[in-house]
């Protein structure tokens, strides 16, 4: 059965250009309730272990360097089959092949600066998710 949580990151392009209360505001339009939520800034290895999966890729200097350089907003979200219907409405990586009106679309600029993160499978949701809050810090 899928699960109900996924997690999120704004990410620095979209929070410097000021994007962040129309985001959240659509995720939450959308009926994802926030169940944590905290503004911070990567460090390089904080970052580096956060995209570990990618690190044999081209563009893994670059977006460590781009996950690092400003403020993220992270979240965990609650919905019914939460990861595949929020990687639905954030809309496909490269934001030029984003469907009209996904999170992507509306405010990523490039496959790197494409505005939101969101988890890609419900075991990665809880390791991101755990990766940025302590149980403390959920609601
Ligand atoms: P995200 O969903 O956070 O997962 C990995 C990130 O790497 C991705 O969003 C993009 O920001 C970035 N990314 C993925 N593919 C490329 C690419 N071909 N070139 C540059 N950045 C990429």
């Amino acid at each position: 059965m899928a699960g109900d949580k996924t997690f999120t990151m704004i990410k620095p392009d979209a929070v410097v250009n000021h994007h962040s209360g129309a985001i959240i505001d659509l995720i939450l339009r959308e009926g994802f309730k926030i169940k944590a939520l905290k503004l911070t800034q990567l460090s390089v290895e904080k970052a580096k272990e956060f995209y570990a999966v990618h690190n044999d890729k081209p563009f893994f200097d670059s977006l460590i360097a781009y996950m690092s350089s400003g403020p993220i907003i992270s979240m965990i979200l609650e919905k019914e089959d939460c990861v595949q219907v929020f990687r639905d409405f954030i809309g496909t990586t490269n934001p030029a092949d984003a469907a009209e009106g996904t999170i992507r679309n509306l405010y990523g600029t490039s496959i790197e600066n494409n505005a939101v993160h969101g988890s890609d499978s419900d075991e990665n949701a809880t390791i991101e998710s755990d990766f940025h809050f302590s149980s403390d810090e959920r609601y």
